[in-house]
């Protein structure tokens, strides 16, 4: 996700913001750009694509000073890595830098431009910056109130004003700021790392509460503007432990992000109206066979979309492995449609699979999670997952999004069908909405997870077994205990174990059965039975009630509908790994003979 720093003190700002920005770099950019109160009181913007040392040559040209600036580093959400899509933006008097997204962004946009507002983006920051404008008469902290009450959405934002010099206002809602306090200087940031060298002492900016900060020195308001004190706090951790938010591994606090990830994925794409990625989607009557591609968590998440497409859009989906699908010379034609699914987006195999669906003529849907990668500029329509960086090579919240994203599609094009009725349509999107604080119940209960690791590590395999849904979601929590432990496992439909597989089962041969939907739940619980007789040691993962005596242990789950029901049991079984892999001693961040993307064959 993005990265701000903001400085005001007595040193140079600019190579405060650069050095600062240089400690967020670890959170995934694709852009930079800083903006400086010069002595004069003006207010100079310099900003670039790519990394921060094209910036750093642009401004060595510069000459540029002063005491007072802000800077950023963009994960681009809306609108390609660009020099126009790189903040700072500015809009008349106002230059702001902008984390989070605004999911009203495009009607806002719509009622600035009728204004005769001319836009130089295609972010959603602009949007807020230009309102910031368009609210800015007299009191730059009403206009920045006024503009927090139109926005939905998530943000923290650095503020300045060409005619309040050396001053720096800072608000945030759902996005971070802290606020490091050195001596007779100030530096705003998303997190500890950017200042952590040049002190140790900083307050939190709480949700809704403006920070003015101004010739090295800092105060609070809130709406009222009513000022108030802070409890100054003291960063006690090392670098490397700062970027990562104070967790040991990079997957943990990926995990822990998914909350966030899923609101920021879905919620922009559900209008108040219910009608869902109106953006993304102008019209899907051409769509009659899907074909869903992917590689390894990317294809699982496709066998979910599948599932969840087919049970409500009826639409016949097919989900392929990319290494095969693009060499099996495809049956394609009128109304087929391919659905890529790559979190990096630079993946070999699926690429190839976009070059081939081109020269088919067969038009094809990125959902990506790097905005502006191969994937996503080869892909004739585009839908982001709003995951941000994802830096584990083992994926998490990429995987979440990615299914969330297909629950989306699926919902629309059922609607555009009439093949789901009012209640049912409703009653999924409602439960969508859910999902954030449905999801952080479900890590809430790490504790369980982890003792369950301890007790199952030394397993020699592991299998995990479900029907439907299930199926397709213990594909993901098996892969995940593979890739990050080492330790052999498989996933098997409930129902076909007893084909041959079950004679791997016997005493102390620890099983994951998943059952969240009803239709499925007895035939499962017969199926855990069967493995229980011959010995198996099984976790129920379930969030129906039970009677018990038929499994060792039980990971219970909150419930919503069941149709999304996977995006929640995945989350134990990705915590589940994470620990067993830390008792196994292995590098969990890191595994053996993984790459984050692979853009090789
Ligand atoms: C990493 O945890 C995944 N297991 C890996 O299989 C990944 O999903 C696959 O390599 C595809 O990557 P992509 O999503 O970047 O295309």
């Amino acid at each position: 996700m993005c990265g701000i720093v903001g400085y005001s003190g007595k040193r140079d700002a600019v190579g405060l913001l650069t050095s600062g920005l240089s400690k967020l770099e670890y959170r995934g950019y694709d852009s930079a750009g800083i903006a400086v109160c010069k002595a004069d009181g003006t207010v100079e913007m310099v900003k670039s694509k790519g990394r921060l040392a094209i910036l750093e040559e642009k401004l060595a040209n510069k000459g540029l000073s002063g005491n007072a600036g802000i800077g950023h580093t963009r994960w681009a959400t809306h609108g390609e890595p660009s020099d126009a899509n790189s903040h700072p933006h500015r809009s008349g008097r106002v230059t702001l830098v902008h984390n989070g997204i605004i999911e009203n962004y495009m009607q806002l946009k719509e009622e600035l431009i009728a204004e005769g507002k001319v836009f130089l983006s295609d972010t959603d920051t602009e949007v807020v910056v230009a309102l910031i404008d368009r609210f800015y008469e007299e009191d730059p902290i009403e206009a920045i109130y006024k503009t927090t009450a139109v926005i939905r959405g998530s943000y923290a934002l650095g503020v300045m004003f060409d005619d309040i010099p050396n001053t720096i206002y800072a608000i945030r809602k759902d996005s971070p700021l802290v606020i490091g306090v050195g001596k007779d200087e100030v530096i705003i940031a998303s997190d500890i790392p950017a200042f952590l060298s040049e002190t140790r002492d900083y307050y939190l900016l709480d949700e809704g509460e403006l920070a003015i900060v101004r010739d090295g020195t800092v105060s609070f308001c809130d709406a009222t503007l009513a000022e108030h004190k802070k409890e100054l706090l003291t960063a006690s951790w090392d670098v490397e432990a700062a970027e990562k938010g104070g967790y040991p591994h990079f997957m943990l606090k990926e995990m822990h992000e998914q909350p966030k990830t899923l609101k920021d994925t879905v919620f922009p794409r559900i209008d108040e109206a219910g009608n869902i990625l109106k953006n993304e989607l102008k019209d899907t009557s051409y769509i009659k066979r899907i074909h869903i591609v992917g590689c390894g968590s990317a294809m699982h998440a496709g066998l979910l979309g599948k599932a969840f497409i087919e049970k409500y859009a009826r639409v016949p989906v097919s989900v392929e492995i990319a290494s095969e699908f693009r060499y099996a010379n495809p049956v394609l034609g009128e109304g087929d449609v391919i659905v890529l699914i790559s979190q990096s987006g630079e993946t070999a195999d699926s690429l190839a699979v976009i070059k081939l669906a081109k020269e088919l003529n067969i038009p094809t849907v990125g959902i990506v999670n790097v905005v502006g990668s191969s994937i996503a500029r080869a892909a004739d329509t585009v839908i982001y997952t709003n995951a941000g960086p994802e830096i584990a090579v083992a994926t998490t919240k990429a995987y979440t999004a990615q299914v969330s994203v297909l629950y989306l599609l699926g919902l629309r094009l059922a609607a555009d069908r009439g093949t789901i009725g009012t209640a049912d349509y409703n009653a999924i999107v409602e439960a969508l909405k859910l999902l954030p604080e449905a999801a952080k119940k479900v890590l809430e209960n790490e504790e369980h997870y982890k003792e369950l690791a301890k007790e199952y590590f030394e397993a020699r395999d592991m299998f995990f077994i479900g029907r439907g849904q299930d199926s397709a979601l213990c594909c993901e929590g098996s892969l995940k205990l593979k890739e990050i432990s080492y330790m052999h496992s498989e996933a098997y439909a409930a129902g076909e174990l007893k084909h041959g597989t079950i004679s791997l089962i016997s005493e102390g041969v620890p099983v994951v059965a998943v059952a969240t939907t009803e239709a499925m739940f007895e035939k499962t619980v017969s199926n855990i039975k069967e493995v229980t007789s011959r010995g198996a040691d099984v976790i129920f993962v379930t969030q129906f009630d039970d009677v018990g005596g038929f499994y060792k242990d039980k990971i219970a789950l909150p419930a919503i509908h069941e149709a999304i029901m996977p995006i929640l049991a995945i989350i134990p079984l990705q915590l589940f790994a994470y620990y067993v892999s830390i008792e196994r001693g292995c590098d969990v961040d890191k595994p053996r003979n993984l790459a984050k993307s692979v853009t090789v064959e």
